[in-house]
């Protein structure tokens, strides 16, 4: 990985195999999935002149990124082993308050970006041993951390449970109402001319030759017909892997990944959170309209959808140690998501090697919101000009083939 301010830029385009002869020409796109990554990287197509055509085989914005909490937590939510992921995080949680007030600006609706920051907080000695190597891991990747007494998270968050003995807050860690991200980003993608087809479900990509061979999408099927483009983008979330017609190499290792999540109702007027907390065994993100989301469950139990009293009781039980008042909150809302996992939990971007023309933005797990901005510039740059930002270098997928 280069230097910052030391980027290269590699390029490959026109890919093999690809027919056009004028590679400044805007291609015609198709993005198979309509969440935010589908939706964000069509609008930008669609704004830079392309005709883009997105198919989803349900609603818009109705699967992971509906279920998403819309935390921009590239800092807090960083773990040990997830190094070589921050480049990616960090840059798009930079690119997030210009595409916000972009999306803002093209849609003429709120996505309700939120800059107070979002607290880790510990409640017991333990826990403050797990926050405090948590914080040095952090702190050792440089990243926008700061340790708080318990006096000090309680003098920012004064409805937290009172034994709350530490914090560290990560400033630059935001939060952005998803589900009016995605309205936002359908109507921004369809006033640039995109054109969505909702709850038609694409039945194969069309690879003339084979992977081996210098393949090539043409296109899509759909209703038993040829759709054709000259790139396509699979932006298909935990679905993506369930595409018929890709080539061996092609099938991008992406399994659902179940969350539980429940929204409480607050008094807007009154709120009893500011900042996005992030007690043990939960998360909780309060917005602006008296909404606190707390979550997430995860668990490997491939697309099961059942909502458990032993994820729910979780759940609660966390939020309420953390914050007893929400034991007078009326529960307003119960769901299940599937964050699309990766084999190695990062996401898989850009050109498919041997299948030129195919295009890769999926398996972003938990980052899927955080990384929307930077997916859609990046891989609509890539789909525009034939450079793979060094950035989304260690993404393709061809790692998964070593
Ligand atoms: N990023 C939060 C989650 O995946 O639950």
């Amino acid at each position: 990985m280069p230097a910052k301010g030391d980027r290269e830029t590699v390029t490959h385009f026109p890919p093999s195999g690809h027919s056009s002869a004028h590679p400044t020409a805007a291609p015609r796109v198709i993005v198979i999935g309509a969440g935010c990554i589908g939706l964000s990287i069509a609008w930008r197509l669609a704004s830079a002149g392309c005709a883009v055509d997105v198919y989803d085989r349900g609603r818009a914005g109705l699967g992971a990124t509906h279920a998403a909490a819309g935390m921009l937590a590239a800092a807090v939510e960083t773990e040990p082993g997830e190094q070589a992921l921050l480049p990616l995080t960090l840059d798009s949680q930079r690119r997030w308050p210009a595409f916000a007030a972009q999306l803002e600006a093209a849609s003429g609706l709120p996505v309700d970006l939120r800059t107070e920051g979002t607290l880790q907080v510990a409640l017991t000695r333990d826990d403050v041993e797990v926050l405090r190597a948590g914080y040095e891991f952090q702190r050792s990747l440089d990243l926008n951390v700061a340790w708080l007494s318990g006096a000090q998270v309680k003098e920012r968050e004064p409805w937290l449970n009172p034994r709350a003995a530490a914090g560290v807050l990560g400033a630059a860690d935001g939060q952005v109402d998803n589900r009016k991200l995605a309205v936002a980003l359908k109507a921004a993608a369809l006033k640039a001319g995109a054109r969505l087809h909702e709850e038609v479900a694409v039945e194969a990509l069309s690879v003339t030759g084979g992977a081996s061979t210098g393949g090539r999408a043409e296109g899509v099927v759909v209703d038993g017909a040829l759709k054709a483009a000259d790139v396509v983008v699979l932006a298909a979330g935990a679905w993506s892997r369930l595409l018929a017609g890709l080539p061996d190499g092609a099938i991008p290792p992406v399994r659902p990944v179940k969350g539980q999540m429940l929204a409480l109702r607050m008094d807007p007027a009154q709120p009893l959170l500011r900042h996005v907390v992030w007690p043990p065994k939960c998360y909780l993100v309060p917005r602006l309209d008296g909404r606190l989301i707390v979550g997430a469950t995860t668990e490997d139990k491939g697309w099961d959808d059942s909502l458990t009293a032993g994820g729910v009781l979780a759940l609660l039980e966390a939020a309420w140690r953390a914050l007893p008042g929400v034991e007078e909150l009326p529960i307003e809302e119960m769901w299940v998501g599937h964050r699309p996992g990766s084999r190695d939990d990062a996401p898989i971007l850009g050109p498919v090697p041997g299948v030129a023309g195919l295009v890769m933005a999926t398996g972003h797990h938990r980052n899927g919101i955080l990384l929307t901005p930077g997916t859609a510039d990046l891989v609509a740059d890539h789909v525009l000009t034939g450079r793979v930002d060094p950035l989304l270098e260690p993404f393709g997928i061809g790692r998964f083939r070593k």
